[in-house]
Parts: structure tokens; sequence; C-alpha cells
């Protein structure tokens, strides 16, 4: 079976946008794949954290991973740091990327205009761990939303080089990017897209949140000031709409064509009222699961457990690989 790895930061609650965007597809990949899914709690704190909220964060994600139908079963679940082969990797990577090609990642530009006083060596590094998270397990696949798709190809440019000095030492992973859904956009500022970092709680929906809270947030979506209050799927035009059909699509199922023509006489409070409905019946069986497994902390200790030991067992065969490619000295 193809392998399959993927992550989210525990760095606060996942969105609607992790889920649409990520987590549906991990799920539906289970069954024919060899899935691996983790916290990349390393990740996380290149931007602060307060250390009690990541450590939360990480075990809420945790839960949430499950409870939106990650089976320990059939894929493995870990969190980042409980396999240390992600970090020794990265420093042998570190030494095979470049810094110009690091200095022309747009999340890296982002985050630092974002976070002036905290510019820090790791979050510069940040795509390098990342290729060292796909790399060390030979991955072939690696379902991420639209943002990651140039870490993905830098991932890729540091695989190549590798290769072409050593011999094959990695898989060449390519992403999985929905067609749909791959980029979920903020609630107020639509031409952003949703994140969970985001300073305006009003931007994002949190898979944990209070369904009233939910609607309330959608019901205050911004839309546009088309006095005709058409609606119709045009991101570039109509931001703020097209965003809020993607969102009714993906929660029912149903496509954009189908649904559009049901809009025809109506205003957007209308079809506010119909996403926030979808919306809230999709995510609240989702947090049912979520409240028992997040109460069990037993079991969700026995899936990292267990989740890390499976990871590590892959991760020492690609580590070794390495370490044996570039000149180090086997422990004797
Ligand atoms: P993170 O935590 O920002 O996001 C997790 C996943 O959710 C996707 N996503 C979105 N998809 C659609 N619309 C959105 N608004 C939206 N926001 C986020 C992201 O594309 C991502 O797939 N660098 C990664 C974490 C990571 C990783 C990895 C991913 C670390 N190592 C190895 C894949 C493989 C990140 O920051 O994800």
């Amino acid at each position: 079976k193809p392998v399959v790895l993927s992550g989210c930061q525990p760095s606060g609650q996942l969105t609607l946008g992790n889920y649409m965007g990520a987590l549906k597809q991990w799920v539906s990949m289970q069954d024919d794949h060899e899935c691996l899914y983790m916290l990349v709690d390393l990740h996380a704190i290149t931007v602060r954290q307060d250390p009690k909220q990541l450590y939360d964060a990480c075990l809420d994600g945790l839960a949430l991973y499950l409870a939106c139908g990650i089976d320990p079963q059939k894929s493995t679940l870990f969190v980042q740091s409980h396999v240390p082969e992600h970090a020794q990797l990265s420093w042998v990577l570190n030494c095979y990327a470049q810094m110009g090609e690091l200095n022309r990642m747009t999340q890296f530009k982002d985050k630092s205009a974002k976070n002036e006083n905290n510019i820090n060596v790791g979050l510069y590094s940040y795509p390098v761990l990342q290729a060292a998270d796909i790399l060390i397990y030979q991955a072939n696949k690696v379902p991420v939303g639209e943002d990651q798709k140039q870490h993905l190809e830098l991932t890729r440019d540091i695989a190549t080089r590798m290769n072409n000095l050593y011999g094959d030492v990695f898989t060449l992973p390519e992403p999985y990017i929905p067609e749909f859904g791959a980029r979920i956009m903020s609630l107020q500022e639509p031409e952003r897209k949703m994140s969970k970092s985001d300073n305006n709680p009003n931007n994002f929906i949190g898979l944990l949140e209070d369904p009233k809270k939910i609607t309330k947030k959608i019901k205050r979506a911004v839309t546009d000031s088309d006095e005709h209050a058409n609606i119709y799927f045009d991101p570039k035009e109509k931001a703020g709409v097209s965003n809020l059909l993607t969102l009714l699509s993906l929660s029912t199922g149903k496509s954009i064509d189908s649904l559009v023509p049901e809009y025809e006489d109506k205003m957007y409070g209308h079809l506010k009222g119909d996403v926030a409905e979808a919306v809230v019946s999709l995510i609240t069986p989702i947090q049912e699961a979520y409240a028992d497994l997040r109460n069990n902390r037993d079991y969700l200790n026995e899936v990292m457990r267990s989740g890390a030991e499976k990871a590590s067992a892959r991760a020492e065969n690609t580590l070794k690989r390495v370490y044996e490619a570039v000149g180090f000295i086997p422990k004797p």
C-alpha cells in the first residue's frame, strides 16, 4: 500500500479549514493506504506557545483526530516529539537545504511579518523539519490544504538533491490536495485563508466551538455589497458568498452546481442560515465523540504509545540509511 503522512499543528483549536482541507481526506485514505497522522508539537513552538495550552491542545487534537474518524486500528497516530528521528533527520536535511530556498517560503515571510519580535531560527527552518516528517517515512502521498504546496515542493527538491548525491535514499512524495475545499477562507476577511492562529476569533470556526457560537459567526460572515444579493460561485468577485457555498457543499455533500439554483430568489441571510445548520449537523456528532475520547486519558495514552512505537520502527530504518549515506560511523 502507498504510504501517507500528514499532520496538524497543535497551536490552537483545529478549525473547519483543517477539517475540510486535511482531516476529511485523511479519513477517506485509511482503507487503501498505509497512513501515519501526527500532531506536530515541534513545529508548534516556532511561534511562542503557553506550555499548558500546548499540552492541552495536543491532547485535544488527538481526541479530535479520533472523533473525526481516524481509526488507530488502521492508521498510525502519534505525537511528533515522541519520535526523535524527525528532529535527527531534520538536522541532516538542514545541511542540504539552501538559505536561498528557505528565503522564498511564503509562510515564513507571512509569519515573520506577524511575529516581528520572535523571528527565531526554528521558524526559518520549519519547512526543513516538515521535509524530515515526510521523508523519514518514505511517504508517497501527503494530504494537505493548498497552503502547504510550497513546502511540499521544497521537500521534493531536498529529496532529489540527496538522491542525486547518494543514490535512492528517499521516496519522492506527491502532495494530495483536494480539488475543492483546499482553501477555506476567513469568515470576516474572505480574501484570506481561515487560520486557527488568527487574532480575530470571528474569522474561524473551531471544531470544538459551541454550536450557538458557530451559528452566530456564520450569520455575521462578510459577504459583499452586491445590491441584488445574487448568489453564485465566483471566488474572485464574490469571495464571501463563494466560501459560504463551499462550506455548504462540503457539509451536505451536494455539488455547488446543484446548490446555486436553490438560492435564485433568496437573500444572503437565507444562505447563511442554511450554512450554519449544515455545519452544525456536521460538527455535532464529532463533538459528541470527542467529549468521551478526551476524558479517556488511558485510551489516549495507549493510542500515543502504540502510534509512536509503530512510527519509530519505520523512522529508524530511514535514519540509518541516511546516516550511512552521508558517511556517519554506525555505533559499534
Ligand atoms: P496546519 O496545522 O496549519 O494545518 C493543518 C492542515 O490543514 C490545512 N489547512 C487548510 N485547508 C483548507 N483551508 C484552510 N483554511 C486551511 N488551513 C489549514 C493545511 O493545509 C494542513 O494540511 N506545516 C503544516 C503541518 C505539518 C505537516 C507536516 C503537514 C508539519 N509537518 C508534514 C503535512 C506533512 C501546518 O502548518 O499545518
